[in-house]
C-alpha cells in the first residue's frame, strides 16, 4: 500500500473540501423534488429531524474511521477481524459480525460508482441549460425554457455526450490531484453561488404564490406522510450528507489532527441543511401550480429558468446559476471519484491516473442506461416507475440507508472506544463527555433502527 501523503493543510481547505462535496446537486436538484413528492412540510420536518438523529452521527462515526485509520473505507474494513487470534480475543459472534461487515467497503464503492453514473447524468442536464444560456445571450436568440428541456429529454444520444464531456472534466481534475483540483474551485465559487441562491430565494418570495408555497414547503401537514416518507427522507439524509459512500471516510483520512471530527460533522451538516431550505424557498413559488401533478427529477430544470427567461439580462444570471450549479456539481462528482480511486489505489498497486479512467470508464458505461431513459427507455417502467426515478430510488432510499449503517458499523468495532472518545474529549466544551454518550447511543442503536424502520416501512 502506498503510504499517505495527501492532508489538508489548512482547517479551511478540509471544510471547503467536505462542504463541497456535501453541497451538489442533492441540494438543489433532489431536495425540492423529493420533498415535492411526499407532501411537503411534514416531509421537511422529518428530514431535518432525522439530519440531528441519524446523518450527524453518521457524519461523525465515516470522518472519525477515515482519521483514526488514516486510509479509505475498503482497507479500513477489510482487515477487521484479521488480527491473529481474533477469533479467541473476540468471541465467535463478535469475530463473525466483523468478518461480515470486512466486506462492506466493497458495498460502499459499488454504490459510489452506480450513484456517480447518474449524477452525471444530471450533470450533464446542467451543462446542457449552461450552454444554451450562453448561445441566447451572446448571440440574442430567445431563450424558451420549455423547448430547452424538451431538445434534451427527447434526445438520449446528447445526454450521453453531455455525460461524457462532465466525466471527462472530472477526471481530469481527479488526475491532476485532489487538492489543488477541489480546493481553489470551491473556494472561488461557492460565496458566489451562496448569494445567488439566497437573492434567487428573496426574488421568488416576492412572487404572488409565495405565501401558498411557502405553506406547502414548511407547514408540516402529517396527513401528507404515507408509510414510505421515513425511507425517503433517510435517502435524502444520506445522500445529501454524502454518508455510505466512503466518501467521508477518504475526507477523514486527508483531515488533519488539529480539525475536530464532531465539530465538523455538526458543522457541514447544519450547512447542507441550510442550503437545502433556501433551495426549497428559491423553487417552491415558482411550482405552485404543478404541485400535486406527480412530480418528476426535471422540477428544478422547469422551475427555474423561468426566473431568469422573464426578465431582461436574465440569460446573463441563467449562465451565472447554470455555471456555478455546474461547479457544485463538479465538487460532488470529484468527491465520488475520488473516493472510488482513493480505494482502487490503497488495496492494489493501481497508478492514479489508471485508477481514475478504468473509474471514469465504468460510470460512463453503466450512464447509459439513466442517459437514455427520456428517451429511447421512456416507456420502460420498473416495478410502475420510470427508470430514472426507480434507479435513483433503489440506489438512495435503498442500498445508501443499508451501506451507511454498515459503515457505522465497523467505526464501532475497529476504532478503540478510548479513541472514539478522544475525539470528542479533544473539543474544549464541557458538554463534550454527555455529547459522546449521546454519539454513541445515536451510533448504535437509534440511527440503525430508524434506518431499518424506514426501509422496512417502505415494503409496505
Ligand atoms: N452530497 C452530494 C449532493 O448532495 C452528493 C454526493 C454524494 C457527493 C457522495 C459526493 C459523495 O449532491
Amino acid at each position: 500500500m502506498e503510504p499517505r501523503v495527501t492532508r489538508w493543510g489548512t482547517r479551511f481547505g478540509f471544510y471547503l473540501a467536505a462542504v463541497g462535496s456535501a453541497f451538489g446537486l442533492g441540494n438543489l436538484w433532489r431536495f425540492p423534488y423529493v420533498v415535492a413528492d411526499n407532501g411537503g412540510g411534514a416531509f421537511v420536518f422529518i428530514y431535518l429531524a432525522l439530519v440531528f438523529l441519524i446523518g450527524m452521527p453518521f457524519l461523525i462515526g465515516e470522518l472519525m474511521l477515515g482519521k483514526q485509520t488514516g486510509s479509505a473505507v475498503i482497507p479500513a474494513a477489510r482487515r477487521m477481524g484479521k488480527e491473529p487470534g481474533a477469533k479467541e480475543a473476540q468471541g465467535r459472534g463478535r469475530y463473525i459480525s466483523m468478518r461480515l461487515l470486512s466486506r462492506s467497503g466493497y458495498l460502499a464503492i459499488a454504490t459510489c460508482l452506480m450513484i456517480l453514473a447518474y449524477y452525471s447524468v444530471i450533470s450533464g442536464w446542467v451543462l446542457h441549460f449552461l450552454v444554451r444560456f450562453s448561445i441566447s445571450a451572446l448571440w440574442a436568440g430567445d431563450f424558451e425554457p420549455n423547448s430547452v428541456l424538451a431538445i434534451l429529454l427527447n434526445n438520449g444520444w446528447l445526454q450521453l455526450l453531455l455525460t461524457f464531456v462532465h466525466l471527462l472534466l472530472v477526471m481530469i481534475v481527479v488526475i491532476r490531484g485532489f487538492e489543488a483540483g477541489v480546493e481553489s474551485w470551491v473556494s472561488k465559487l461557492m460565496p458566489v453561488f451562496l448569494i445567488m441562491v439566497v437573492g434567487l430565494a428573496l426574488r421568488s418570495l416576492s412572487l404572488e404564490s409565495s405565501a401558498e408555497a411557502l405553506r406547502f414547503f414548511l407547514y408540516p401537514d402529517f396527513s401528507q406522510l404515507t408509510t414510505a416518507s421515513l425511507g425517503r427522507a433517510v435517502g435524502q439524509v444520506c445522500f445529501t450528507l454524502s454518508l455510505g459512500f466512503g466518501t467521508m471516510v477518504t475526507f477523514g483520512s486527508y483531515m488533519s489532527e488539529r480539525v475536530s471530527v464532531p465539530v465538523a460533522g455538526f458543522r457541514v451538516a447544519i450547512f447542507d441543511s441550510l442550503i437545502s431550505l433556501v433551495a426549497g424557498v428559491m423553487i417552491f413559488p415558482l411550482v405552485l401550480q404543478s404541485l400535486g401533478q406527480g412530480v418528476a427529477p426535471t422540477l428544478l430544470f422547469e422551475s427555474v429558468p423561468f426566473l431568469f427567461a422573464k426578465e431582461a439580462g436574465g440569460e446573463w444570471v441563467g449562465i451565472i446559476f447554470f455555471f456555478c450549479l455546474y461547479v457544485a456539481a463538479l465538487g460532488s462528482s470529484i468527491g465520488l471519484l475520488e473516493t472510488a480511486v482513493a480505494n482502487a489505489r490503497e488495496t492494489s498497486k493501481m497508478r492514479r491516473s489508471t485508477a481514475t479512467i478504468v473509474s471514469a470508464l465504468i460510470c460512463l458505461f453503466i450512464a447509459v442506461v439513466p442517459a437514455l431513459s427520456t428517451s429511447v427507455l421512456r416507456d420502460q417502467k420498473i416495478a410502475g416507475t420510470p427508470v430514472l426515478e426507480a434507479w435513483d430510488g433503489l440506489l438512495v432510499n435503498w442500498i445508501l440507508p443499508i451501506v451507511a449503517v454498515l459503515i457505522s458499523q465497523v467505526v464501532l468495532l475497529r476504532i478503540d472506544q478510548s479513541h472514539q472518545k478522544e475525539e470528542f474529549e479533544s473539543v474544549p466544551v464541557m458538554a463534550m463527555g454527555r455529547l459522546y454518550a449521546h454519539w454513541r447511543f445515536a451510533i448504535r442503536y437509534l440511527a440503525p433502527a430508524l434506518c431499518l424502520l424506514g426501509l422496512i416501512l417502505q415494503l409496505l
